[in-house]
């Protein structure tokens, strides 16, 4: 039975566990509003907004409904867009009215679930956070000036939002309807009745669901299911004596705010706007993208060149593996099918090391990388490489640490002649293959050109160097 709040109703239900909200509201519900688009979390046109507990506070936070089973929703409060409909249009509403920002119409009410997702974020204001909120929404025929046109209007009107309180004052300027202010009481009452929500341990194993869904979301339907989305056990971040541990179902988003992984990656904000988009950061753990493993898998990539370890859990038992060692093939792991990934783990790298991750895509934004590579690289007081770590996704059966093109710099000096020595071995050790992404061999010079973006972000004048040296 799962149980939680639908706008303002409590809602119970013993449909299947793994049936999408975007169902359940539609077509058990009767709430037309949230609209099919391409089931797949890419158009946006599903979009609702969760709200959850996190270090006691309710947060609400963009998905794509298509994507979101039943059991990642327990004890949680759904809103869809009946659910922020007033007597009056809301201003998130009369602003894209305003700026004629929809045509048909189809896509609109995710627009509208997404930027009222911006207006309750509780430090968000600026322009640029609105457009942000919306990178997840699609529009066929409306033209983005409009919308961009709204979003202004938006983020003007909320000049004056208080620091604190901050869903009174939505409240009272009419943003949100005013039984918002009684769901934080509602859903921790509700809560006190449920049992952790961990469901069978003998289930599938299910995170965010934004892989699953899209490959096997019948399957899912049907399956008894072993939520590790809501696994608290599974959600901390910790930095102690100088290793980082990272629960497995920390979500990209919870990864990119965390206070202590920014600390470490100064440059993350930028890295991870490359990562699908904010409904879906919202949703994708780091070990969904692990286990996945797709050989272009953004945060495997990223995680690979912090040479991390695994922690595996099989009722109990603990092992360790390298996540360079975890991948065995296309999509075959050193897992047994019994065992989850409990933690991710990585040696915090110095202040004074290089870390970057590169991604080329046809689109910037919203896509998954043609070839994608992260480098972490640490020199000695002589300026020679003492410890390096680099991997590249797109040129393999699945993520790949290049291990033979670190063997070789290790020792050197990032001068422009060993980099082009690295590359010729980085080249010998690739198996790019043509798809839908490009050919093999724009893979192969793709790759090459973001190894020597890696080092052209950290030492510019190396670019002419490279281009000098024979
Ligand atoms: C529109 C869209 C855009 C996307 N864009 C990108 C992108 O830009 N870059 C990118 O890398 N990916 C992208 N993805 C893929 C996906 O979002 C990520 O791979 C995500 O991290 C998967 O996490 P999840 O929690 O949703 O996994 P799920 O779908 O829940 O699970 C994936 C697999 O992992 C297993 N699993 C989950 N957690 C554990 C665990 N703790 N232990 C053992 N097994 C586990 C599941 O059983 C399943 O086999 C995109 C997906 C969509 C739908
Ligand atoms: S229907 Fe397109 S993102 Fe859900
Ligand atoms: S208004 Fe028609 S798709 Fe956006």
């Amino acid at each position: 039975m799962i149980h939680f709040i639908l706008n303002e109703q409590e809602v119970r239900t013993s449909l299947p566990e793994g049936m999408t909200i975007l169902d359940f509201v539609r077509y058990h519900k009767r709430l037309p509003g949230t609209k099919t688009g391409c089931r797949e979390g890419d158009c946006g046109a599903c979009t609702v907004l969760i709200g959850d507990f996190e270090n006691d506070q309710l947060v609400y936070r963009s998905m794509t409904s298509c994507l979101l089973p039943l059991t990642n929703v327990q004890g949680k409060h759904v809103v869809t867009v009946e659910g922020i409909n007033m007597q009056q249009l809301s201003p998130v509403q009369q602003a894209m009215v305003d700026a004629n920002g929809s045509q048909c119409g189809f896509c609109t009410i995710g627009f509208v679930m997404s930027l009222t997702g911006f207006v309750m974020h509780e430090t968000h204001r600026e322009y640029n956070k609105a457009i942000e909120s919306i990178d997840g929404n699609i529009c066929r025929c409306t033209g983005y000036k409009s919308i961009e046109r709204a979003a202004q209007t938006i983020s003007t009107a909320l000049n004056n939002k208080p620091k604190e309180k901050t869903l009174q004052w939505l409240v009272d300027n009419s943003f949100i309807p005013g039984y918002f202010l009684d769901i934080k009481e509602r859903l921790s009452a509700l809560r006190r009745q449920l049992s952790v929500n961990i469901g069978d341990t003998n289930g599938m194993n299910i995170g965010g669901a934004t892989d699953l869904n899209v490959q096997k979301h019948s399957l899912v339907k049907k399956s008894s299911l072993r939520n590790l989305f809501d696994d608290a056990s599974l959600k901390s971040i910790t930095k102690e004596n100088g290793q980082c541990k990272i629960g497995a179902s920390v979500t990209v988003t919870h990864f990119s705010e965390s206070p202590v992984i920014k600390e470490i990656f100064p440059a993350l904000d930028t890295h991870v706007k490359l990562v699908s988009s904010t409904p879906i950061r919202n949703m994708a753990t780091l070990a969904g993208n692990i286990v996945n493993a797709s050989p272009i898998g953004d945060m495997s990539i990223f995680f690979l060149a912090l040479d991390a370890s695994l922690v595996l859990n099989n009722k109990g038992n603990m092992r360790t593996v390298k996540l360079k060692d975890f991948y065995k093939g296309y999509k075959t792991l050193d897992k047994s099918p019994e065992e989850i990934i409990a933690q991710i783990v990585f040696e915090v790298p110095s202040k004074n090391s290089l870390f970057n991750f590169e991604k080329v895509c046809k689109r910037t934004y919203l896509d998954i990388a043609s070839v994608n590579s992260a480098i972490s690289m640490t020199l000695n007081s002589e300026g020679v490489i003492q410890d390096i770590h680099l991997s590249a996704g797109g040129v393999a059966p699945f993520p790949k640490y290049l291990s033979a093109t670190v063997d070789f710099m290790k020792g050197k000096k990032p001068d422009a002649k060993t980099l082009k020595s690295a590359a010729d071995i980085m080249n010998s050790e690739i198996q790019p293959i043509s798809d839908a992404r490009g050919t093999a061999d724009y893979k192969r010079l793709l790759l090459r050109q973001l190894f020597f973006a890696h080092f052209a972000g950290y030492r510019k004048e190396i670019l002419k160097e490279l281009l000098t040296t024979a």
